[in-house]
């Protein structure tokens, strides 16, 4: 059995590791992978770039024709997928502090969230796409073959984010990024524009407590209780 071309909708809090069990995931089982967060992210930093977001503020106005003609795409690169503007390779910069700043804020606004919605929908045209983000599985998605909502304890997660950051050389302390994640986590949740939620029928993978071996071990398992045995389940990690 393998397994056909479906929709695998990954959600969750942020820094529970969604990107990279999703791209894991679809290295192992040939998948495309779409990461919706960065797509946000692209926006942030176009905003940034244009000025019209800075000093804390965005001003929502200027920022939609700065957003319209904006040539974001996901390309392959050295065995990964990266998100580009136009030509330029933007995958560092979206990762920085000052856009996981004000991306929160930037991702509530519904012209974006339609205009990304709009975008994803395109990419996955063909098929057999793993995508994460916060309402993949409720909006974006609902209709996706296989759910799963990541979630982790708070510290876990404010400590593996600040141990990236640190990695990335960004200057910031664990209770900076402790107060990010927290208002992330409220933002997120309580935004009237699809808020996050795990939907009904999604599968939860807690991994407070799991490295990505086990997180893998569990995808594994679940594919083969809906697909039935998997052809040639070796895993590479
Ligand atoms: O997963 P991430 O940290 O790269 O996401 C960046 C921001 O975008 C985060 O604040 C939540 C938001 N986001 C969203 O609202 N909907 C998605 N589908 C993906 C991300």
């Amino acid at each position: 059995m393998t397994i056909p071309d479906i929709i695998i909708a990954i959600d969750g809090y942020s820094s529970t590791g969604k990107s990279t069990f999703a791209k894991l995931v679809a290295s192992e089982f040939g998948f495309l992978y779409l990461d919706s967060g960065a797509m946000y992210r692209g926006v942030t930093l176009a905003g940034l770039e244009a000025g019209v977001i800075a000093d804390g503020k965005i001003d929502e106005e200027a920022l939609l024709p700065v957003m319209a003609p904006l040539e974001l795409h996901f390309q392959r690169e050295d065995g990964a997928t990266k998100l580009f503007l136009g030509e330029r390779c933007i995958e560092k910069e979206i990762r920085g502090w000052e856009v996981s700043q004000y991306v929160s804020p930037v991702s509530a606004i519904p012209q974006v969230r339609a205009w990304v919605d709009d975008k994803l929908h395109k990419f996955s045209e063909g098929g057999r796409v793993i995508m994460d983000g916060r309402d993949i599985g409720t909006t974006v998605f609902p209709n996706a073959e296989l759910k799963i909502f990541m979630t982790a304890d708070p510290a876990v997660r404010a400590q593996r984010r600040y141990d990236e950051l640190l990695l990335k050389g960004e200057k910031t302390t664990l209770e900076e990024v402790e107060a990010n994640l927290k208002d992330r986590d409220y933002r997120d949740s309580h935004r009237p524009t699809s808020p996050l939620r795990q939907a009904p029928d999604a599968f939860v993978l807690d991994n407070t407590h799991m490295n990505l071996h086990e997180e893998l071990v569990w995808m594994l398992g679940l594919l083969q209780g809906k697909f039935g045995l998997l052809e040639s389940p070796g895993l590479s990690c």
